[in-house]
């Protein structure tokens, strides 16, 4: 239901703010809601004129998101989603969205990507509906390396750390680099990185995207791959590089679960 589908983005905004990714309006979120979308809130009038999205989503003609509010704090929209987020719909051009619940709350800044992402994501039949964009702390510290930013090398490296994330987040972390927040460039780069096969990728020096079947699955992978790089700087910081995995304990880990890749 539509409201649960909210309180479990409210839940995972408080679980933001508490683990330290959501410093003052850091991230963002929204939900593909059109499922929920009843006669009822088909016949919500705009609140205002159409915005344009700033590219044609094709795919998301007639949808409805639920999105957090640019410059709104995640530990704010924990407690009031309503108030800190907006409901949208997708007009006919497919390059407009109109706020029609509750109040005219202006969407997050990176609408391009998650709306981006939402249309791809339609477009290959997927049925994920949540899109994550958080700050992890140990994430971002670790884009600052530049051989750390090479295909795949912190997803063995995440992955050797504890079994865990191999199994839940079987697809790895896909690496953006450094682009302008809030760019086209950005949510069209993004796009191409999932499509080589992430749920998860890393915007180079500011954060990830994370994408899944709700919101609470998108942040379970995030959550994971921190836990994997608090292992990695923990190690460092006791002075030693951590040994990891080998190749064949991750490959029968893989073989055992049925795990992709
Ligand atoms: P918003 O407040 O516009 O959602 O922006 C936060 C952010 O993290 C931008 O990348
Ligand atoms: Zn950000």
């Amino acid at each position: 239901m539509l409201c649960q589908a909210i309180c479990q983005a409210a839940e995972v905004a408080g679980h933001l703010w508490q683990k330290g990714w959501a410093e003052r309006n850091g991230g963002n979120l929204t939900l593909n809601i059109t499922e929920y979308a009843d006669g009822d809130m088909r016949s919500l009038p705009a609140l205002e004129p159409p915005r344009p999205i700033g590219t044609e989503l094709p795919y998301l003609k007639g949808c409805y998101f639920y999105c957090k509010g640019t410059n709104r704090r995640m530990r704010d929209l924990a407690r009031h989603p309503m108030e800190n987020g907006a409901i949208i719909r997708i007009t006919e051009d497919a390059a407009h969205y109109e706020i029609i619940a509750d109040a005219v709350v202006l969407p997050t800044s990176e609408l391009p990507a998650h709306l981006s992402v939402h249309n791809y994501l339609i477009g290959k039949g997927s049925s994920y509906k949540a899109s994550l964009h958080t700050h992890p702390t140990e994430l971002v510290a670790m884009s600052h390396h530049r051989p750390f930013l090479e295909k795949d090398v912190l997803t063995q490296l995440l992955w050797s750390m504890i079994p865990e994330t191999r199994a839940f987040c079987p697809r790895g972390l896909g690496i953006v680099p450094y682009m302008l927040p809030g760019s086209i460039e950005l949510a069209e780069t993004t796009i191409r990185t999932l499509d080589e096969g992430y749920d998860v990728v890393l915007w180079e020096k500011h954060g990830v995207f994370a994408i899944g079947e709700n919101i609470t699955e998108a942040f379970d992978m995030v959550d994971t791959l921190v836990k994997s790089a608090q292992i990695y700087q923990d190690a460092r910081s006791m002075g030693f590089e951590p040994e990891g995995m080998s190749g064949l304990q991750m490959r029968q880990l893989a073989d055992a679960f049925g795990l992709p890749k």
